[in-house]
């Protein structure tokens, strides 16, 4: 009877001591879960409705880049700015049909892509896994095949990015520090690197804002606080010029002026003129 007790609560105790070491929870209170958008909503549904995959925000802006995945299709999605106002949905690139095609918003199609990345100047560039190749969209939705157009298979080559090929399991990161794409390439066990255009890791918006308008706002600072400088200073300068007035105790000896009516340094400039 005592040896079955025992037993209990060796039981008992392995159990407890089990379950506090397995799972320790520390439930942290403060945050808040709603729901911004409502893609089940008739609004949205037309077309077949938009099923989102993946989302990221879009560089300086306010909106994001939104993939369904299951139509190939991407997004350029506005939130709303108040409760009444309506989110705004708009097709950056895809016609909704699987394929590989590059060009204009309307006559792009993708194969199911999974992942994509933005640059700073806006461009989205998606792994299209499924094509073997990465595609670029830029701001207007125009298409382009970046990396993998020729090769268009399974492989890890690296060098020229189209001849360049890749698993068909891979994601992309932009990595800014180094102006890249980074390919996670799941299937190859590798990371890879694409180097991009110099023009498209810059914060344009920000540099254009900041370059012309403020360089002439600088100027005319400048021209503006010459003037005054130079207004201010005038009597200044007219009194050292022609120190008359001033007890002899006060003066610059240089500027002593002798019989002539001139200063020691005129006489010496005139001087120094004669020798030239
Ligand atoms: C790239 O691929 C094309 C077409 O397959 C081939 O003609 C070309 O020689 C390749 N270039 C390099 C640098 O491998």
């Amino acid at each position: 009877m005592a040896s079955l007790l025992l037993l209990t609560s060796l039981i008992l105790h392995l159990l407890s001591f089990s379950e506090s070491s397995s799972s320790k929870l520390v439930l942290e209170e403060g945050y808040t879960v709603s729901t911004l958008l409502d893609f089940n909503k008739l609004h949205y549904a037309s077309d077949g409705g938009i099923h989102p995959f993946s989302l990221l925000p879009l560089s300086n802006s306010d909106d994001l880049v939104l993939l369904d995945s299951s139509s190939s299709t991407f997004y350029t999605l506005s939130l709303p700015s108040s409760e009444d106002a309506e989110a705004r949905v708009k097709v950056l690139a895809g016609n909704g049909k699987l394929g590989f095609s590059d060009g204009e918003s309307k006559d792009v199609s993708f194969n199911k892509p999974k992942s994509f990345a933005v640059d700073e100047a806006g461009n989205v560039y998606v792994a299209d896994r499924l094509n073997y190749v990465i595609r670029k969209i830029d701001k207007s939705g125009f298409t382009t095949t970046i990396a993998g157009g020729k090769a268009r298979k399974i492989g890890n080559t690296d060098g020229p990015a189209q001849n360049a090929s890749f698993s068909n399991e891979f994601e992309l990161v932009y990595f800014s520090k180094m102006c890249s794409l980074l390919v996670v390439d799941r299937g190859n066990n590798l990371i890879r690197q694409i180097n991009l255009n110099s023009k498209d890791c810059t914060n344009k918006s920000h540099k254009s804002g900041l370059g012309i308008a403020s360089i002439s706002v600088i100027s005319i600072l400048c021209v503006l606080f010459g003037s005054v400088l130079g207004f201010v200073a005038r009597p200044f300068l007219n009194f050292r010029a022609g120190s008359f007035n001033q007890p002899p105790a006060q003066q610059d000896m240089e500027s002593i002026p002798d019989q002539s009516g001139e200063s020691n340094t005129d006489t010496l400039l005139r001087r120094q003129k004669r020798n030239c």
